[in-house]
Parts: C-alpha cells; structure tokens; sequence
C-alpha cells in the first residue's frame, strides 16, 4: 500500500540555513532531494507545503558582523537574498521561505517558550559560563574555544566540532581561550534558565521508535536518550536573538528559535494563502523534515520534546543526508574544500538539473557524497545524454522528420505495464527516500526505450510499413511522456522543455503521475527538438577540477591563518545597490591621526586617537598592525567614517571606522586626501 497520496496534508521542511554566508554544495545535498521529494508527492496527488527560511539568530552571526565592522542585519539581509535567488536558479520552490528574525517567528517563540515555563518544564539555575577579562564580556557559544570534555578533541562553546560532535552546554569546554582576543577565559556564575529535558526520556524513547523517515536519524537519537539524557540550557547573554521572556538582559537560545521558525513559516504561507497552519502543527497533519546528518540531536530530541511540552505536534518524519565531501576532503566552508553553487557551478554555465541529478542519483541519501567533477561528468555523459537524452532526441526527431506529428498507431499493453511497474517502483522508492533508487529506476525507463526503438528498427520499417512504423513511433511518444512526468521531481526545468516539445499544452508540473498511462492523442504537431543534454567536454571538467583544487591548496596553506579577507571579500561582491539618500547617511570627515598603539592581545588591531577638528579626538580601533608600524601612522590624514556605531573591539571601545582597502597581498592601503586640509573636512 502507498503512503502517498494520504487524506493527511504533509508540510516538508528543510533545516535552514545560516544567513551568515553562501550557498554551497553542501546545502543542496539537503534542499534538492526535499524539492525532489515534495514535487513527486505533488505528482502522486498528495496535498503537500514546502516550507524553508534563514536561521537569523546565534553567535555566529554576531561574530561574523563584529568581524566586518557591521551589523547582524546587515548581514542577513544580504545572505537571506542570496540563499532565496540561489534555490530558485536551483529549482528548490519553497512555498515560504522567510527568517527567524520575522515578527512571526519572535511570536511564536516567545508563546512556546512561555508555555513551557507554564507547564513546569523551565527552571532558573546558577551555572558558570565562560567569561573573558580582557574583552570584559561572557561569552556563549562560538565567542569561546577550548577542549571537548568528552573526546579532548578542540571544540567550540556549543559543539565538538571538529571532534565526536557532540552538544556542548555553557560551562562544559575545558581549558576556554576566547576567540576574539586569544587570551584566556575564566568561568564566572550567571543564571541562566533550564528545560527539563531529562523529563521527556520516555517520551522520547516511545516517539523515536515510531518516528519515520532515515534509519539513520532515529537510531543515533535513541541510542544518545538511551545513553543519557540531561537538561538543557535555553538562554544566553546576548544582544541578538529573541528576547526570553520577563529578561531583557537574555535570548533564547539559537536552537530555540530556529526549529521553531518551521511553524513561522508555515504561519506565513497560511496568512498568505488563505490557509491553516494548525492543520499540520496543531491537528492531525504530517510533518516530514529535511535536514544535515549533523543535526540529528537538535532534531530528534530537543524539537520534540519541546513541541510535546508546549502542546504542538511532533514530527511525523526525519531525513537526515549523509555528509560531502570535495574531491576526498570533509566538505567545510570555514577550512575552505568547498564548491559554492554560484561561482563554481551556475556562473560556469551548468544546467540547474544537471547538479540536481548528479545529487539525487549519485550515491543513496545517508551516505557520504564525495563530490567530483569527473564523477559528475560521466553521470551527465553517460546517462543524461547517452541514455535519456539519446533517447528522447532520436524518437522525436525521428517522428518530426517523418511524420510531422505523433502518427496513429495502438499503444502496446507491454509498455504500458511497464510504465505503470516503473510508476510503482519508483514511488515506492520515493517513500522510502530512496533518491538514488527512484533515478536509476526512471533511468532504465529510458533504457527500455532505447533498446525499443533500436530492436524494432523504425528507420528500416519507414520505407517498408509507414504504418507499423507510426505505431512504434506512437509508442515511442508515450514512454516519452511517462519518463517527462517521472524526471519531472529531478529534472525541473529540462522537462518543461520536453512536455513541449511532445506537443503537451498543460503544465508537467501540475500533472499527476496517472496521466503516463493516458494515451497520447495523435495527430498532434511535433516541431523539430533541440537537444535537451549536451556532453561536458574533458576540457571542462579540467577546468573546473582545477579550481577545485586551487581552493583546496589555498585551504591548506591558510589552515591556520585566517578567513576574515575572504569573508570581507565575499560581503563587498554581494552588496546590493544604495540610493543618494543611503549614501548621505554617512559622515566621512578627514581627520589626522594623533597617535597609535598596538594592542597587545591582537594580531591585526591598532589603537587610533584621531583628531577630527573643532576640538574632538575620536578613539579608533583599526585593523592596522600587520601593515603598519604605529609611529608611521603618526600626523598622517585620513578618511574616517564618524557615524559609525560606537563598538568594543578586543576590550577596547572604538568610535568610527578608518577607512581603507586591501591589496592582494592583503595589507591595508589607507585612503588619504589629495593634499593636506583641515581636520574635519567632510567627504561628499
Ligand atoms: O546547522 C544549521 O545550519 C542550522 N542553521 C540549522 C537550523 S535547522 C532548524 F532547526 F531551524
Ligand atoms: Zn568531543
């Protein structure tokens, strides 16, 4: 029996995304099989809502904007546009795709975590949280890095990851050093407030052993709640983030917020659409999500007992994709062996649907994906032109050039039982998010056809049987459209392109997987194709794996330097366009550096005093040290940005920005006027 089409509504989900950078490979292992999936269900008849956004909140996005001189939303902002456009040049259609920063989002967190401080599931407790003397701060999360407890392995604030990967609380890292200064951290009592996890064990032992979706999921969370199983600390000392409520001095923590952003999210699409969003989280809807094998924990637990606690529904369903790797190495944006979806694939020209099929058929959906462009060349190469491609030009050129239009003839009982075995298998294969299998199952469609069409020979039979011939060509037309409706979840775009080219008027994304076996009309005007896949060349694939490994030898020499010119590089590409008015916003003045200070604790930071005329001297902190010697800077005039958020760099408070650019041998040029003028002088 299919599970789909059920009478339930099904709302997928995918884990969403940090607005904190780009868009990579390693995403769309998790993005495109969701949109495979949730387009099939569509195509199986099935009521389903595809719902996604930016994870807004969190230390690493506060570190990254205190990085670049600039503000957490400003960062999202350009981040939550680029990953929106790049899932839709990918084809990955979210039916709402908004952020965890919404109002929507900050409502709804704040009534779920006030419910559960209702019901008793919340508790204060005085705990000790790292804290460094230098900077004069706490610091949560990634602000701090030590040793893992469990594995010794070097870890941050909240997570060991570079180690057993295991959830770290606030208090656990042995030996903390902050990350902004290097200097060490002491731990100092702060109280923070607790959800009682331990309290759900046997919830959470029943919940796992029905919950669906990758084995993989479900055994790792029970074996973690059968293992132990302890509370968890919900709040940080932070600026940023969602208030908890009745303490202004506190956010909740990221983890609280974000999952949450699923229900946000399908509210959204509700308001937006005349819908119910309760049908899914509140009544008797199903809920299936999409996420990294390295979320499991946060899923599988943490989720749901929070949503038990405060009365929701729990996921019916967790997919959980295996890890990828770039050419043998672990896939990771901050060590650099990373393919961006951008530059290295879409700008080079690459079909959306050829990455869609190289991820969905490459290899099953929990194992590990090492992502290789010769790899990805022979996929395209062999199956999508050799096989499907090959298939799909030969018939319908064939039927173009001799009968204009799909001729009469009967549709064979074989071929449509073997469209409606390959319908069945591969929906079976989709239930059980079984990618791989569903693409190599539609692909030996393609297969029959071939071996079809050449067995009976239509090129002969033209000049002996025009009408046996029509009928081959007849049936030809219907595995055409059957491997059109089955490619579709894969293939988006392409078989929009092949739904027309059959002389199909309606929209295949729209139609569902019964109308394969509804018998092609003949008498309908076929055009001369286009080649829908073309091979990538060796010369291609060349190029491209030496971009790959430029930027894996450009990782290793900087493993231990630094990202920061990167990450500052990649925000100027993004900007967006500003209006005169934004640009007048700024106060840019001349000023003239009165002295310099390097501060100890910082590799890169120097300590300015400015004068800016009219008797005001600014205290400045500019990322100078490793380009300039302090007395150099001395007298020199300067283009300084005075109206600039007052910030604590390293401990010490700045009060402006020098401006200056970065060379290729990443040194600070400071911009200077064309010849000496006042203090003060205001830059238009
Ligand atoms: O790990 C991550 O990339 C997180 N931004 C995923 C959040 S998924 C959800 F729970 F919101
Ligand atoms: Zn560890």
């Amino acid at each position: 029996m299919s599970k789909f089409p059920s009478e339930k509504p099904v709302l997928v989900t995918c884990g969403l995304p940090y607005a904190n950078g780009k868009a990579h490979v390693g995403h769309l292992r998790t993005y495109v099989p969701a949109d495979i999936f949730t387009r099939s269900l569509k195509k199986t008849g099935q009521e389903v809502t595809f719902v996604c956004g930016s994870d807004t909140h969190g230390t690493p996005i506060v570190f990254n904007a205190e990085e670049l001189k600039t503000t957490p939303t400003e960062i999202i902002k350009v981040y939550h546009k680029h990953f929106d456009e790049t899932f839709k040049k990918m084809g990955v259609m979210f039916d709402a795709f908004g952020t965890t920063d919404d109002p929507t989002n900050h409502n709804r967190t704040t009534e779920i975590v006030s419910k559960l401080i209702e019901n008793g599931y919340v508790y204060p407790k005085t705990i000790e949280v790292a804290y460094c003397p230098s900077c004069d701060r706490s610091l949560p999360d990634r602000y701090v890095k030590g040793t893992c407890p469990h594995c010794k392995k070097e870890a941050r604030g909240d997570e060991c990851d570079q180690g057993c990967g295991k959830h770290l609380e606030p208090g656990e890292l042995e030996h903390p050093t902050c990350t902004t200064c290097n200097g060490p951290a002491e731990y100092k009592e702060q109280e923070h407030f607790f959800f009682k996890l331990s309290q759900f064990k046997d919830f959470l032992l029943e919940y796992l052993e029905g919950l669906g979706g990758t084995l993989n999921a479900r055994n790792y969370a029970l074996g973690w709640v059968k293992q132990e199983l302890t509370d968890w600390c919900i709040t940080r000392s932070l600026e940023w983030g969602i208030k908890f409520p009745g303490h202004e001095d506190l956010v909740v923590y990221v983890w609280v917020d974000a999952p949450i952003g699923y229900i946000a999210f399908t509210e959204e699409w509700a308001e937006a659409n005349n819908e119910s969003w309760e049908k899914f989280w509140k009544d008797d809807g199903s809920i299936i999500h999409f996420i990294g094998g390295d979320i499991i924990y946060h899923h599988c637990i943490f989720w749901p007992a929070m949503l038990k606690g405060a009365g929701y529904n729990q996921p019916d369903a967790v997919v959980a994709s295996g890890m990828v790797k770039i050419e043998d190495r672990t896939f990771s944006k901050s060590r650099g062996y990373v393919v961006w979806v951008d530059e290295d694939y879409l700008d080079h020209g690459f079909h959306q649907d050829l990455l869609r099929y190289y991820l969905a058929s490459y290899t099953s959906h929990t194992k590990e994906l090492n992502f290789s462009w010769k790899v990805f060349q022979d996929k395209v190469n062999t199956e999508l032109v050799g096989v499907f491609g090959n298939f799909l030009y030969r018939t319908l050129l064939f039927t173009h050039k001799n009968f204009g239009e799909i001729p009469e003839g009967e549709v064979k009982q074989d071929i449509l039982d073997e469209i409606n075995t390959t319908i069945e298998n591969a929906k079976g294969a989709m239930e059980n998010y079984e990618f791989k299998k569903y693409a190599d199952t539609v692909m030996a469609l393609a297969s029959y056809g071939n071996t079809y069409f050449q067995s009976n020979e239509p090129w002969k039979l033209i000049k002996e049987n025009k009408e046996a011939c029509g009928e081959i060509v007849k049936n030809c037309a219907q595995i055409t459209k059957a491997l059109c409706l089955l490619f579709e979840p894969i293939l988006p775009e392409k078989m929009e392109e092949a739904w027309k080219q059959i002389g199909m008027e309606t929209d295949v994304h729209e139609t569902n997987y019964m109308e394969a076996t509804e018998l092609v009309k003949s008498g309908i005007t076929l055009e001369k194709p286009s080649i829908l896949f073309e091979k990538i060349e060796d010369e291609k694939t060349e190029e491209m794996e030496a971009i790959s490994a430029a930027r894996v030898k450009e990782a290793i020499a900087k493993e231990n330097g630094t990202e920061e010119v990167e990450e500052v590089k990649e925000i100027e590409e993004m900007k967006d366009l500003i209006t005169f008015d934004d640009f007048s916003k700024m106060d840019i003045r001349i000023g003239t550096i009165v002295s310099a200070e390097a501060i100890k604790k910082s590799k890169k930071l120097l300590k300015l005093q400015v004068d800016l005329g009219e008797e005001e001297t600014r205290q400045i902190v500019a990322g100078l040290k490793e380009s300039h010697e302090p007395e150099q800077l001395i007298g020199k005039q300067v283009a300084v940005l005075t109206n600039l958020a007052p910030a604590k760099l390293c401990g010490v408070e700045s009060n402006g920005m020098v401006l200056a650019g970065v060379d290729a041998a990443d040194n600070a040029i400071l911009l200077q006027p064309e010849k000496e003028t006042n203090p003060g002088t205001c830059i238009h």
